[in-house]
């Protein structure tokens, strides 16, 4: 269609890239592509009228793949296994664009990621801004709260044993639904740019783990005890439960986080820029 930007959704088999490519495609935002490193997954996206293309940050080809792209969703990768991996795709993925001459990045951040941040990953996304600042390229950083859906995976067990261990005190946590941050990143991918901007992608509402076990408590007529714990004992505790060692300490670093206060924001963002 003339004058229809061209926007590339990176990770589109991914839950977040899967679900704003579609809303993309409802929307009839503009050329559509949906980027991932397994197009085989992606007919369906394909069968709604998106073009399919293969993307992979780790590619030295990967400029060549984002020719003739206006504008680009990219959305952070999972590579958690070595330190710096993700900050190294990311990087990767602004230089390419820069090199195949996109005009504007939106990017899905995490809140508060300046150094000093106990989440063992906040570089990658910091890093990553910062790269984006450096790029000469337009950008929009999206910095995605904690997801609601995340807490599918603990409350279980919770309410299993009744217990529901936390190191995070009395620090808030405004959750944002998975759906409302596709639906943020989408509108931020079709919105004609209009210079740089930063967003906090949060729920409404600021809840501390007490009033969550409350409202989960209320959901499901199970009782829930929060037993306050230390960062050591929780780490030793979700080891001890199964979790991977390498993994305890990112989790509980999570509530270090809450505990300190850096998450406890609660924005209109999703509002502003979606009107949902
Ligand atoms: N805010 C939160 O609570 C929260 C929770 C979980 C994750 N996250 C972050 O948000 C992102 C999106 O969440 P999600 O739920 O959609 O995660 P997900 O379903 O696990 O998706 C992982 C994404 O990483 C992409 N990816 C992996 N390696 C890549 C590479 N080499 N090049 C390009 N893309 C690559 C995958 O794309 P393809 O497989 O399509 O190539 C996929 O979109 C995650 O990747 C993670 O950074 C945030």
């Amino acid at each position: 269609m003339a004058n229809q930007p061209t926007l590339l959704v990176t990770g589109a088999s991914g839950n977040l890239g899967r679900r704003a490519t579609e809303l993309l495609l409802e929307a009839k935002a503009g050329k559509i592509i949906a980027g991932t490193r397994d197009p085989s997954k992606l007919a369906d996206l394909a069968a709604k009228g998106a073009e399919v293309r293969k993307i992979d940050f780790d590619d030295p080809a990967l400029a060549e793949a984002l020719k003739g792209v206006d504008r680009l969703l990219l959305i952070s990768t999972d590579a958690l296994d070595k330190p710096g991996r993700r900050l190294a795709q990311h990087q990767a993925a602004i230089t390419a664009s820069k090199k195949a001459g996109v005009s504007h990045i939106v990017y899905t951040s995490m809140p508060k990621p300046e150094p000093g941040s106990p989440i063992p990953f906040a570089p990658d996304h910091y890093g990553t801004e910062q790269a984006l600042e450096q790029s000469g390229i337009g950008w929009t950083v999206l910095r995605n709260g904690w997801y609601q859906e995340n807490l599918f995976h603990s409350l279980p067990q919770v309410l299993a044993s009744g217990k529901w261990f936390s190191a995070a005190g009395d620090g808030k946590v405004a959750h944002v639904s998975r759906e409302d941050a596709a639906y943020a990143a989408a509108a931020a991918l079709a919105a004609q740019p209009n210079g740089n901007s930063r967003y906090d992608i949060t729920g409404a509402e600021l809840l501390t783990t007490k009033e969550i076990a409350k409202l989960a408590s209320e959901a499901t007529g199970k009782p829930i005890e929060v037993v306050s714990v230390s960062d050591e004992q929780l780490t030793q505790g979700m080891i001890a439960a199964g979790m991977p060692a390498f993994l305890a300490p990112v989790f509980a670093s999570f509530d270090t986080n809450t505990r300190a206060g850096n998450i406890a924001i609660a924005s209109d963002a999703v509002q502003k820029l979606t009107g949902r």
